[in-house]
This record gives C-alpha cells, structure tokens and sequence, in this order.
C-alpha cells in the first residue's frame, strides 16, 4: 500500500504584476529581475482575496482532479507563513467555508517548505490508518506582507495556492521517501520581526516597517543551494533510487540562479527540471504544489514516474519529497 497524491489543483489570482510595473515602484529594472532572478512577472491577489480565499479555489481543483467528495476528506493541512489572521487557523477558515465536517484541521508553518513538510505529515496519518483522505493546501498572499518600498525583496514574491488530494491505496505507487530538516540559527537572514509576541504590533513597529518580510537575500542564496542539493540526495538515498531514476525534479522557485546550480550539482539535465518562476515568481508555501499542478496538467508527469519535489524557506527548513506517480 502507497500514500498517493490522487488529484492536484492551483489557483493563481488575475491581477499580474510585470517587471515593468516594479520599474514605477522602486530603483530596479526588467533587466536586472530577469537576469538575477528568472521573474519576468507574478501574480497579485485583490484587496478582498486572503490566503483563505485563494486556498479554497485551489483546494476545489484538486478535489475536481481527484474526483473526492468534500465529506470524504477527514485531514486537512494548510501550509502557510501568511494566514488570515493569527487565529483561527486558516484550516479552519477554509474548512467552514468547504463544507468539511469531522476532521483533524491544522495549519503548518515551515515557510517555503510547507508543501513538503505537509505532504509528509499527511502521509504519516494515512499510512497508519488514522485518517483515509487527507486535502493538503498551500497558499500565500506574499503581497500583503511585501515591502513595496524595498527593492531587495518585493521583485521576487507573488501571491498563489496548490493543493493535494492524498489516499493510501493498493501498490506501489506514492510517496516513496521524504527528507525534512532545518536550522533555526538561520532565523534572523529571513522573517517578519513585528506582530508576534516578541514585537507585538505598536504604532511604532509600523512605523518602522517590522511587519514585512526582511531577508538578507544573498546569505541565503549560498546556504539555499547546497541544502537543497542535500535534500535531493537524502530523498533519494530514503528509498534508494538514483538522480537518473528522476523523470521530473520539481524544486522550491526562488531564483533562477539557485535552479540552476542545483541542477548542475546534481548533473541532472535542465529539461527534467520544472520552472515556472518567470510567470510565479516566489510564493513560498504555494511555489511547490503550483509547480506541482502545472507540471500534471501539462502531461509532464506520467504514470509511474518518479518524480522529486525539494525546496528551502525560512527557518531555514528545507526538504524533499520521492514520489511514484
Ligand atoms: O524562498 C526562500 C529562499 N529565498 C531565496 O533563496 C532567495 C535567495 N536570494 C536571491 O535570490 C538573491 O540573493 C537576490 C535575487 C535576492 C539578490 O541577488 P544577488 O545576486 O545576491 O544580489 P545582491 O543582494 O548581492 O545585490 C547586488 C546588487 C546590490 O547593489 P550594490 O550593492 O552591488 O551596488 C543591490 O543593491 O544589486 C542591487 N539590487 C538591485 N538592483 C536592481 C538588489 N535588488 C535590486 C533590484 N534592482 N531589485
């Protein structure tokens, strides 16, 4: 018996924001986003959308694509470092507003490993029978903790929502092996000082921009790509397949640059590597499973592929996960 992903779906808000349009904002230019990062444009929510909201849309694709009933589901995980609010957790927001009744609801926080980390715990529950059908959500709206006045960071987010809809079921398909670590000493080169108990919100930490993301972008960037590198290996080694057993490495889109090297690292050829960062951008908890969604509906993954999902967040957490399509 296997924990397989049974349907996939994602949601990408209509509003896109170009490079051009950043021009009018900041210091920067198409040339300089495109060439240091691969972001040619991302999508933005509206004033009215929450993660809730772009969860939900996502969340009603995969369960179409997997042909599940909303009663059915009885776990349901939302990963995401931009809730609605404090609390409630967003899982509980979107299981109201799905209709979900009975069932074990969480958020999970691990930044841009969220997907990951949630396809693993949700796995867990299912292997030992605790649960029959798990909906794992991911969704982001980066821009509503954007600095739009800091170039360093406000070029690279968007705003999006994949989900997976996950059964054990006979054979030997599904989820073959997951590696999940992290190292919280990292914590200062990517956060949102303000409005947690630490810094609570005053008039002065708005004032002083505290509830954005900071990150110290290049310090990350070098620490990014060999724990990446790492995690594609451990995945691997979890379930003793080789690189050249991928058919399809489907990894954490921050930067074009950190795509490639991992790529040349792992010697595997670009072509089996999916990209989407030009259109997304990074969505954090959200890049994976839209990646993930993409790939399966553009026939990018057949049955019986093994493919790899890897990504690195704040945390720093990273991981990876095996799967037999
Ligand atoms: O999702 C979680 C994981 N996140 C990541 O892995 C992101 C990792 N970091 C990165 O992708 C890259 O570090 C960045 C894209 C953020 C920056 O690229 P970089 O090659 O590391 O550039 P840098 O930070 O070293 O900055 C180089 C120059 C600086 O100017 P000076 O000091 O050399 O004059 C920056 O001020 O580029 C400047 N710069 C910009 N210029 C135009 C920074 N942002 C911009 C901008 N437009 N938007």
């Amino acid at each position: 018996m296997g924990v397989r992903i049974i349907g996939t779906g994602s949601y990408l808000p209509e509003k896109v924001l170009t490079n051009k349009d950043l021009e009018k904002l900041v210091d920067t230019s198409d040339e300089w986003i495109v060439s240091r990062t691969g972001i040619k444009e991302r999508r933005i929510c509206s004033d009215k959308e929450a993660a809730s909201d772009l969860g939900i849309k996502a969340a009603r694709r995969a369960l179409a694509d997997a042909n599940v009933r909303v009663e059915d589901i009885d776990l349901l995980i939302v990963a995401t470092i931009t809730p609605d609010m404090f609390f409630p957790a967003t899982a509980c927001i979107i299981q109201t507003k799905l209709g979900i009744k009975n069932a074990a609801v969480f958020d999970l926080n691990a930044a841009c490993t969220g997907f990951i980390y949630s396809l693993s715990t949700a796995q867990q529950f299912l292997q030992t029978g605790t649960y029959k059908t798990a909906l794992v959500i991911a969704t982001e709206t980066l821009s509503k903790i954007t600095d739009w006045e800091d170039r360093n960071t406000c070029v690279l987010l968007g705003d999006g929502a994949g989900a997976a809809v996950l059964r054990k079921q006979k054979g030997d398909s599904g989820i073959l092996s997951c590696y999940l670590d992290a190292n919280g000493q990292y914590g200062d080169l990517l956060n949102m000082p303000g409005g947690g108990s630490r810094i609570p919100a005053t008039v002065a930490t708005v004032k002083n921009r505290l509830h954005y993301l900071k990150m110290r972008g290049n310090e990350t960037f070098r620490i990014a790509i060999p724990e990446m590198t790492k995690s594609v290996k451990r995945g691997l080694e979890g379930c003793g397949l080789n690189i050249e057993d991928i058919a399809l490495l489907i990894p954490h889109q921050a930067n074009i640059r950190i795509i490639k090297a991992l790529a040349k690292r792992l010697s595997i050829p670009i072509e089996k590597v999916f990209v989407n960062i030009d259109k997304c951008a990074n969505t954090s908890a959200a890049t994976v499973a839209i990646a993930l969604d993409e790939a399966n509906r553009q026939g990018r993954i057949k049955e019986g592929d093994i493919i790899e999902l890897v990504a690195f967040g704040a945390g720093f957490t990273w991981g990876s996960c095996v799967i037999k399509w």
